[in-house]
């Protein structure tokens, strides 16, 4: 048996539970580097209910403990799952750096551009691996779309679309995502879409943007309701959140964007608009065009292209002859040439964070050089998520360049310094 890499999973709230339901999916196909020896929370309701689970899941209780100082006396950590809330993440990530670990961090890597140069920092002075838990661009269809993209099917991209809105006044799964120091839904789930977006096309350049804070009133259903059975990780918090509570961070960015390779994209997130909800991605060529589902819906992508009949089906690996699937994706997904999958949305869930974890295995083991999302990438997603933010702020458009490196920083300011940074 060869050595396992010891893990702990800080932050134990809803996404540290996914991320142990994840670990357990790698495991159960005989794929996992990791032994769960720790489950690190400050909430220790919080550690003690992912411990249980993972005794269950894994088959050994890992030591439940309240900081990273605890857990090093309790036991023998090398690497640790980063799934605290942002605002935590610069700092329990370079405490780890130093005392010799390799860090997963969720996203957004940071809560600042500035935190993120930190956590990058801190990871090359210790020669350690940083990895950030980008679940989206890991999707089998979206590794498919990529694959036609970069065969040419829609010839070179010309114009992208990412068009969502919906959300009304409603509170996305938490307080935190809708306060500036916290997150804000821009960050928190602009961040997924802004890797999406340089997965397809490379690196962003120039953004212009308007953001708004429509809704300064959210209101959470769930307040004051017990937990139902099947209702979803988090509603055993929310029911101890607040019915209505006030929003601070802007929630809709309306955002005309210029990449390196030419590509023009249309992005529009909107998470307070009311009516008619929407999903739109697209991606228009010199030959033809894209039509992309929802990430995590196994739903099929089309390729429209002129004179031909739309295709959806298995016609669309004939034209990426070469395309497989990485081996965990194929083993976890059930095939290496897939153009569809079905699974309940949890399961599918788990499979493309077990993935996270084996992508993290192979950076930490030396054998893929680098994690295929390591902290610069995570650092630019965050950096194009406030360039929506600060070209609202500077009325003109900005570089991706000019956030990435704390040049541009005003929508920032606030947070960097409630940080202390
Ligand atoms: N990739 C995805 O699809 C996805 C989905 C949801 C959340 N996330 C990300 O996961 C992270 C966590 O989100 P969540 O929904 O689980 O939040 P959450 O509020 O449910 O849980 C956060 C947990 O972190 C703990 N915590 C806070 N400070 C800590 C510290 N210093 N050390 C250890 N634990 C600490 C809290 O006590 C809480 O248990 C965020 O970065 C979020 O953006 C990613």
């Amino acid at each position: 048996m060869p050595e396992t890499i010891p893990l702990a999973i800080v932050g134990c709230g809803g996404m540290g539970h996914r991320h142990m339901y994840g670990l357990a999916e790698l495991k159960r196909a005989g794929l996992s580097p990791f032994t769960l020896v720790g489950a690190c929370d400050p909430d220790a309701g919080n550690a003690n209910t992912l411990a249980d689970e993972a005794a269950d899941l894994l088959g050994q209780r890992p030591v439940v403990a309240g900081s990273l100082e605890a857990l090093a006396v309790a036991t023998d950590v090398a690497a640790i799952d980063l799934t605290t809330t942002p605002r935590y993440h610069h700092t329990v990530a370079v405490e780890a750096f130093e005392r010799g670990w390799h860090v997963m961090s969720e996203k957004p890597l940071g809560l600042t551009a500035r935190a993120c140069a930190l956590m990058v920092r801190s990871a090359a002075q210790h020669g350690k691996v940083l990895s950030t838990a980008e679940n989206y661009r890991r999707d089998p269809i979206n590794r498919l779309g990529k694959a036609l993209l970069d065969a040419g099917v829609i010839g070179d991209p010309r114009l992208m679309l990412h068009h969502t809105m919906g959300g009304a006044d409603g509170m996305l799964i938490s307080v935190w995502r809708h306060q500036k120091d916290g997150s804000g839904v821009l960050l928190d789930v602009g961040v997924h879409f802004a890797d999406i977006l340089e997965f397809y096309l490379g690196p962003a350049a120039t953004v212009f943007a308007q953001t708004r804070l429509h809704e300064k009133t959210r209101r959470n259903p769930n307040a004051g309701k017990q937990a139902t059975k099947g209702g979803g990780i988090y509603e055993r918090w929310q029911k101890d959140m607040p019915a209505e509570f006030a929003a601070t961070a802007d929630d809709a960015g309306y955002s005309t964007m210029l990449f390196e390779s030419g590509a023009v994209v249309s992005y529009i997130e909107d998470h307070a608009s009311r009516g008619e909800g929407m999903w739109k991605r697209a991606i228009f060529g010199s030959r033809g065009s894209m039509d992309l589902p929802g990430d995590r819906s196994g739903r099929r992508l089309t390729v429209h292209l002129p004179g031909q009949e739309a295709q959806n089906g298995a016609s669309l690996l004939d034209l990426v002859p070469e395309f497989r699937l990485d081996d965990a994706t194929a083993a976890l997904f059930g095939g290496d040439r897939l153009f569809d999958y079905s699974f309940e949305f949890t399961e599918t869930d788990r499979k493309l964070i077990a993935v996270e974890y084996a992508d993290f295995g192979l950076a930490i083991q030396g054998q893929s050089g680098r994690p295929e999302v390591d902290g610069v990438q995570g650092a630019r997603s965050v950096a194009i998520a406030y360039a929506w933010m600060e070209s609202q702020v500077a009325g003109r458009a900005v570089t991706v360049d000019e956030v990435l490196n704390d040049q541009t920083n005003a929508y920032q300011a606030e947070i960097n310094d409630s940080l202390g940074l």
